[in-house]
Protein backbone atom coordinates (compact mmCIF):
# COMPACT_ATOMS: atom_id res chain seq x y z
CA UNK A 1 0.00 0.00 0.00
CA UNK A 2 0.96 3.10 -0.87
CA UNK A 3 1.10 6.82 0.55
CA UNK A 4 0.84 10.26 -0.37
CA UNK A 5 2.12 12.99 2.25
CA UNK A 6 2.30 16.47 2.18
CA UNK A 7 3.54 19.00 4.51
CA UNK A 8 3.43 22.41 4.23
CA UNK A 9 3.25 24.31 7.96
CA UNK A 10 6.27 26.74 7.59
CA UNK A 11 8.69 27.32 4.40
CA UNK A 12 9.42 24.23 3.17
CA UNK A 13 6.84 22.56 0.60
CA UNK A 14 7.62 19.27 0.37
CA UNK A 15 5.55 15.74 -0.25
CA UNK A 16 7.21 12.23 0.05
CA UNK A 17 5.92 8.45 -0.76
CA UNK A 18 6.16 5.84 1.49
CA UNK A 19 4.67 2.31 2.02
CA UNK A 20 2.59 0.65 5.00
CA UNK A 21 5.78 -1.14 5.64
CA UNK A 22 7.50 2.19 6.31
CA UNK A 23 9.86 1.83 2.99
CA UNK A 24 10.50 5.58 2.36
CA UNK A 25 10.01 5.62 -1.67
CA UNK A 26 10.58 8.95 -2.51
CA UNK A 27 11.17 12.27 -0.09
CA UNK A 28 11.13 15.91 -2.14
CA UNK A 29 11.51 19.18 -0.53
CA UNK A 30 11.41 22.91 -2.30
CA UNK A 31 12.89 25.08 0.35
CA UNK A 32 12.01 28.77 -0.10
CA UNK A 33 14.57 30.14 2.20
CA UNK A 34 15.82 32.23 -0.61
CA UNK A 35 12.19 34.26 -0.63
CA UNK A 36 12.25 34.96 3.42
CA UNK A 37 16.24 36.00 3.44
CA UNK A 38 16.02 39.09 2.73
CA UNK A 39 13.37 39.73 5.54
CA UNK A 40 15.60 38.13 7.99
CA UNK A 41 12.48 35.27 8.83
CA UNK A 42 9.59 33.47 7.42
CA UNK A 43 7.11 36.03 5.74
CA UNK A 44 3.90 33.98 6.37
CA UNK A 45 2.03 35.69 3.42
CA UNK A 46 4.98 34.45 1.19
CA UNK A 47 5.20 31.48 2.48
CA UNK A 48 1.65 30.62 1.86
CA UNK A 49 1.82 31.50 -2.08
CA UNK A 50 4.94 29.85 -2.52
CA UNK A 51 3.27 26.89 -1.15
CA UNK A 52 0.22 27.29 -3.90
CA UNK A 53 2.70 27.79 -6.46
CA UNK A 54 5.16 24.41 -5.83
CA UNK A 55 2.74 22.31 -4.14
CA UNK A 56 1.43 20.49 -7.05
CA UNK A 57 5.26 20.24 -8.85
CA UNK A 58 7.02 18.77 -5.15
CA UNK A 59 3.67 16.21 -5.20
CA UNK A 60 4.55 15.02 -9.32
CA UNK A 61 8.06 14.98 -8.58
CA UNK A 62 7.44 12.77 -5.49
CA UNK A 63 5.38 10.16 -7.50
CA UNK A 64 8.07 10.32 -10.33
CA UNK A 65 10.78 9.70 -8.26
CA UNK A 66 8.94 6.74 -6.64
CA UNK A 67 7.91 5.10 -9.73
CA UNK A 68 4.58 5.21 -8.56
CA UNK A 69 1.07 6.90 -10.46
CA UNK A 70 -1.49 8.69 -8.60
CA UNK A 71 -3.59 5.85 -8.92
CA UNK A 72 -1.22 3.64 -7.03
CA UNK A 73 -1.64 6.03 -3.97
CA UNK A 74 -4.14 3.96 -1.32
CA UNK A 75 -4.00 6.83 1.38
CA UNK A 76 -3.11 10.85 1.34
CA UNK A 77 -1.70 12.23 4.83
CA UNK A 78 -1.14 15.67 5.85
CA UNK A 79 0.44 18.01 8.57
CA UNK A 80 -2.66 19.73 9.86
CA UNK A 81 -1.02 21.48 12.73
CA UNK A 82 1.12 22.75 13.82
CA UNK A 83 2.40 26.01 11.80
CA UNK A 84 1.57 28.57 9.91
CA UNK A 85 -1.93 28.56 9.31
CA UNK A 86 -2.64 30.02 5.59
CA UNK A 87 0.74 27.79 4.94
CA UNK A 88 -0.96 24.55 6.63
CA UNK A 89 -4.08 25.27 4.76
CA UNK A 90 -2.72 24.75 1.38
CA UNK A 91 -1.22 21.08 2.86
CA UNK A 92 -4.60 20.40 3.97
CA UNK A 93 -7.41 21.53 0.80
CA UNK A 94 -4.43 19.70 -1.46
CA UNK A 95 -4.75 16.59 0.54
CA UNK A 96 -8.41 16.29 0.85
CA UNK A 97 -8.97 17.56 -2.98
CA UNK A 98 -6.60 14.34 -3.84
CA UNK A 99 -8.29 12.02 -1.16
CA UNK A 100 -11.61 12.93 -2.06
CA UNK A 101 -10.47 12.68 -5.95
CA UNK A 102 -8.57 9.51 -5.58
CA UNK A 103 -11.69 7.76 -3.43
CA UNK A 104 -8.66 7.00 -0.68
CA UNK A 105 -8.62 7.72 2.84
CA UNK A 106 -7.32 10.57 4.14
CA UNK A 107 -5.05 11.06 7.44
CA UNK A 108 -4.29 14.26 9.37
CA UNK A 109 -0.80 14.12 11.18
CA UNK A 110 0.74 16.31 13.66
CA UNK A 111 4.11 17.86 12.90
CA UNK A 112 5.76 17.68 16.56
CA UNK A 113 4.92 14.04 16.53
CA UNK A 114 6.48 13.44 12.91
CA UNK A 115 9.55 15.08 13.88
CA UNK A 116 9.63 12.56 16.93
CA UNK A 117 8.70 9.15 14.49
CA UNK A 118 11.61 10.74 11.83
CA UNK A 119 13.51 9.02 14.64
CA UNK A 120 11.87 5.81 14.09
CA UNK A 121 12.25 5.51 10.49
CA UNK A 122 15.86 6.31 10.95
CA UNK A 123 16.51 3.62 13.33
CA UNK A 124 14.49 1.37 11.63
CA UNK A 125 13.07 -0.28 14.41
CA UNK A 126 10.27 0.54 17.10
CA UNK A 127 11.45 3.18 19.32
CA UNK A 128 8.79 3.84 21.44
CA UNK A 129 8.79 3.90 24.93
CA UNK A 130 11.18 7.34 24.58
CA UNK A 131 11.53 10.79 26.04
CA UNK A 132 11.07 13.22 22.21
CA UNK A 133 12.64 16.37 22.07
CA UNK A 134 11.67 18.78 19.16
CA UNK A 135 14.12 21.88 18.72
CA UNK A 136 13.24 23.63 15.80
CA UNK A 137 12.53 27.32 14.23
CA UNK A 138 8.66 26.86 16.03
CA UNK A 139 8.73 24.68 18.54
CA UNK A 140 11.25 23.77 21.70
CA UNK A 141 9.46 21.09 23.25
CA UNK A 142 9.99 17.63 25.19
CA UNK A 143 7.58 14.95 25.65
CA UNK A 144 6.82 11.44 27.36
CA UNK A 145 6.50 8.96 23.98
CA UNK A 146 4.68 6.25 25.34
CA UNK A 147 4.06 4.76 21.61
CA UNK A 148 3.95 6.20 18.37
CA UNK A 149 0.82 7.70 18.59
CA UNK A 150 0.17 8.73 22.20
CA UNK A 151 2.60 11.02 24.09
CA UNK A 152 2.57 13.43 26.70
CA UNK A 153 3.34 17.40 26.84
CA UNK A 154 6.41 17.28 29.67
CA UNK A 155 7.23 20.77 28.78
CA UNK A 156 7.59 23.58 26.35
CA UNK A 157 9.31 27.29 25.88
CA UNK A 158 7.22 30.15 27.73
CA UNK A 159 8.55 32.46 24.61
CA UNK A 160 10.78 31.32 21.69
CA UNK A 161 11.92 28.23 20.56
CA UNK A 162 15.82 27.64 20.50
CA UNK A 163 16.08 28.17 16.31
CA UNK A 164 14.15 31.58 16.81
CA UNK A 165 16.66 32.55 19.34
CA UNK A 166 19.40 31.50 16.58
CA UNK A 167 17.76 33.35 14.27
CA UNK A 168 16.95 35.95 15.85
CA UNK A 169 20.91 36.53 17.50
CA UNK A 170 21.69 35.56 14.24
CA UNK A 171 19.95 38.97 13.10
CA UNK A 172 21.81 40.70 15.78
CA UNK A 173 25.21 39.80 14.90
CA UNK A 174 24.43 40.50 11.29
CA UNK A 175 25.06 37.48 9.71
CA UNK A 176 22.27 36.53 7.91
CA UNK A 177 19.33 34.26 7.75
CA UNK A 178 18.61 31.10 8.76
CA UNK A 179 20.41 31.97 11.75
CA UNK A 180 21.37 28.53 12.71
CA UNK A 181 23.90 27.31 10.58
CA UNK A 182 25.83 30.94 10.42
CA UNK A 183 25.66 30.89 14.03
CA UNK A 184 27.13 27.72 14.71
CA UNK A 185 30.12 28.53 12.13
CA UNK A 186 31.13 31.50 14.15
CA UNK A 187 30.74 30.05 17.18
CA UNK A 188 33.68 27.93 15.87
CA UNK A 189 36.20 30.87 16.39
CA UNK A 190 34.72 31.72 19.92
CA UNK A 191 35.36 31.50 23.77
CA UNK A 192 31.63 29.99 24.97
CA UNK A 193 32.36 31.00 28.29
CA UNK A 194 33.56 34.80 27.06
CA UNK A 195 30.27 36.28 28.03
CA UNK A 196 28.00 34.54 31.33
CA UNK A 197 24.38 34.44 29.55
CA UNK A 198 21.54 33.47 31.73
CA UNK A 199 20.30 29.83 31.63
CA UNK A 200 16.45 29.57 32.51
CA UNK A 201 14.92 27.34 34.90
CA UNK A 202 18.63 26.01 35.25
CA UNK A 203 17.59 25.49 38.99
CA UNK A 204 14.69 24.42 38.78
CA UNK A 205 13.02 21.17 38.05
CA UNK A 206 9.97 22.11 35.95
CA UNK A 207 10.30 21.09 32.52
CA UNK A 208 10.12 24.27 30.55
CA UNK A 209 12.36 26.47 28.34
CA UNK A 210 12.81 30.45 28.19
CA UNK A 211 14.88 31.98 25.32
CA UNK A 212 13.41 35.58 24.89
CA UNK A 213 16.05 36.67 27.73
CA UNK A 214 19.03 35.29 26.73
CA UNK A 215 18.77 37.40 23.28
CA UNK A 216 17.73 39.95 24.97
CA UNK A 217 21.00 39.99 26.78
CA UNK A 218 23.18 38.93 23.45
CA UNK A 219 21.77 41.82 22.25
CA UNK A 220 23.05 44.49 25.51
CA UNK A 221 26.34 42.46 25.15
CA UNK A 222 26.82 43.33 21.71
CA UNK A 223 25.47 47.00 21.74
CA UNK A 224 25.53 48.27 25.20
CA UNK A 225 22.89 50.53 26.09
CA UNK A 226 22.91 52.14 22.68
CA UNK A 227 20.56 49.06 21.20
CA UNK A 228 18.07 51.63 19.14
CA UNK A 229 21.18 52.98 17.07
CA UNK A 230 23.62 50.14 16.91
CA UNK A 231 24.69 48.53 13.52
CA UNK A 232 25.70 45.06 13.72
CA UNK A 233 29.16 44.50 14.97
CA UNK A 234 32.38 44.21 13.06
CA UNK A 235 33.60 40.66 12.35
CA UNK A 236 36.01 40.03 14.84
CA UNK A 237 36.72 38.02 18.32
CA UNK A 238 34.16 39.98 20.40
CA UNK A 239 31.49 38.46 17.82
CA UNK A 240 32.68 34.71 17.86
CA UNK A 241 32.82 35.29 21.42
CA UNK A 242 29.02 36.38 21.62
CA UNK A 243 28.06 33.67 19.47
CA UNK A 244 29.96 30.38 21.20
CA UNK A 245 28.64 32.07 24.65
CA UNK A 246 24.93 32.31 23.11
CA UNK A 247 25.09 28.71 21.37
CA UNK A 248 26.78 27.34 24.76
CA UNK A 249 23.44 28.56 27.04
CA UNK A 250 21.10 27.83 24.54
CA UNK A 251 22.62 23.94 24.56
CA UNK A 252 23.10 23.89 28.55
CA UNK A 253 19.21 24.65 28.44
CA UNK A 254 18.12 22.09 26.14
CA UNK A 255 21.11 19.34 27.52
CA UNK A 256 19.81 19.91 30.97
CA UNK A 257 15.72 19.79 30.14
CA UNK A 258 16.50 16.62 28.24
CA UNK A 259 18.92 14.86 31.71
CA UNK A 260 15.63 15.82 33.57
CA UNK A 261 13.47 14.61 31.37
CA UNK A 262 15.33 11.25 31.30
CA UNK A 263 15.87 11.04 35.40
CA UNK A 264 12.05 12.35 35.83
CA UNK A 265 10.19 9.78 33.30
CA UNK A 266 12.81 6.88 33.85
CA UNK A 267 12.99 6.21 30.34
CA UNK A 268 15.99 5.02 28.62
CA UNK A 269 15.83 6.87 25.22
CA UNK A 270 16.12 9.97 23.86
CA UNK A 271 14.79 10.67 20.16
CA UNK A 272 15.51 14.14 18.79
CA UNK A 273 13.90 16.12 15.90
CA UNK A 274 14.12 19.83 14.12
CA UNK A 275 16.39 21.70 12.61
CA UNK A 276 18.59 22.91 15.53
CA UNK A 277 19.23 19.59 16.19
CA UNK A 278 21.65 19.81 12.95
CA UNK A 279 24.00 21.71 15.67
CA UNK A 280 26.82 19.50 16.21
CA UNK A 281 27.76 21.12 19.90
CA UNK A 282 24.10 20.08 21.16
CA UNK A 283 24.73 16.77 19.23
CA UNK A 284 27.82 16.30 21.43
CA UNK A 285 26.18 17.57 24.46
CA UNK A 286 23.12 14.83 23.95
CA UNK A 287 25.53 12.29 23.76
CA UNK A 288 27.45 13.17 26.86
CA UNK A 289 24.05 13.50 28.62
CA UNK A 290 22.51 10.15 26.97
CA UNK A 291 25.99 8.48 28.04
CA UNK A 292 25.79 9.44 31.39
CA UNK A 293 21.93 8.65 32.12
CA UNK A 294 22.65 5.07 30.34
CA UNK A 295 20.07 6.23 28.16
CA UNK A 296 20.03 5.12 23.88
CA UNK A 297 20.34 8.59 21.59
CA UNK A 298 18.42 8.59 18.43
CA UNK A 299 19.17 11.42 16.22
CA UNK A 300 18.24 11.45 12.24
CA UNK A 301 20.08 12.35 9.49
CA UNK A 302 19.46 15.90 8.51
CA UNK A 303 17.16 15.44 5.31
CA UNK A 304 14.92 14.04 8.36
CA UNK A 305 15.60 16.41 10.83
CA UNK A 306 14.69 19.35 9.03
CA UNK A 307 11.36 19.76 7.92
CA UNK A 308 9.75 16.73 5.15
CA UNK A 309 6.91 14.73 4.15
CA UNK A 310 8.81 11.78 4.77
CA UNK A 311 8.30 11.58 8.44
CA UNK A 312 4.38 12.07 8.23
CA UNK A 313 5.08 8.32 7.87
CA UNK A 314 3.61 8.41 11.23
CA UNK A 315 -0.07 8.09 8.90
CA UNK A 316 1.10 4.14 8.81
CA UNK A 317 0.13 4.13 11.89
CA UNK A 318 -3.05 6.12 12.34
CA UNK A 319 -4.05 4.34 9.30
CA UNK A 320 -3.46 0.62 11.03
CA UNK A 321 -5.18 2.20 14.24
CA UNK A 322 -8.16 3.38 11.94
CA UNK A 323 -7.71 6.93 13.02
CA UNK A 324 -8.70 8.35 9.45
CA UNK A 325 -10.02 12.74 9.06
CA UNK A 326 -12.85 14.06 8.19
CA UNK A 327 -13.95 15.87 4.86
CA UNK A 328 -14.21 19.21 7.18
CA UNK A 329 -10.39 18.77 8.47
CA UNK A 330 -9.11 21.99 9.42
CA UNK A 331 -5.65 23.70 9.95
CA UNK A 332 -5.22 24.42 13.01
CA UNK A 333 -2.04 26.45 14.12
CA UNK A 334 -1.49 26.09 17.72
CA UNK A 335 -1.99 22.48 18.96
CA UNK A 336 1.53 20.28 20.43
O1 LIG B 1 12.89 22.03 11.68
P1 LIG B 1 13.23 23.23 10.84
O2 LIG B 1 13.84 22.97 9.48
O3 LIG B 1 11.97 24.12 10.58
C1 LIG B 1 11.05 24.46 11.57
O4 LIG B 1 11.29 25.48 12.23
O5 LIG B 1 10.07 23.68 11.75
O6 LIG B 1 14.20 24.14 11.74
C2 LIG B 1 14.72 25.36 11.28
C3 LIG B 1 15.47 26.00 12.43
C4 LIG B 1 15.91 27.42 12.12
O7 LIG B 1 15.56 28.25 13.20
C5 LIG B 1 17.43 27.28 11.97
O8 LIG B 1 18.13 28.46 12.34
C6 LIG B 1 17.73 26.14 12.94
O9 LIG B 1 16.65 25.24 12.74
N1 LIG B 1 19.01 25.50 12.63
C7 LIG B 1 20.07 25.47 13.47
C8 LIG B 1 21.13 24.84 12.77
N2 LIG B 1 20.67 24.49 11.53
C9 LIG B 1 19.36 24.89 11.46
N3 LIG B 1 20.21 25.94 14.71
C10 LIG B 1 21.42 25.78 15.31
N4 LIG B 1 22.49 25.22 14.71
C11 LIG B 1 22.39 24.72 13.45
N5 LIG B 1 23.45 24.15 12.85
ZN1 LIG C 1 9.32 21.28 11.88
Amino acid sequence: MNFLALETSCDETAAAVFTDDLRVLSSVVASQTDLHARFGGVVPEIASRAHQRNLLPVVDEALARAGVALSDIGCVAVHNTPGLVGALLVGVSAAKALALGLGVPLVAVNHVASHIFACRLAAGRDIFPCVGLVVSGGHTALFRCDTALSRTLLGTTRDDAAGEAFDKVAAILGLGFPGGPAVEREAAAGNPKAFAFPRAFADDARLEFSFSGLKTAVLYACHGQNVAKASPPEPGQKRADLAASFQEAVVDAVALKCKQALRKTGLTRLAVGGGVSANRRLRQRLAEVCDREGAELIIPPMNLCTDNAAMAALAVEKWRAGEFAAADLDAEPNYL
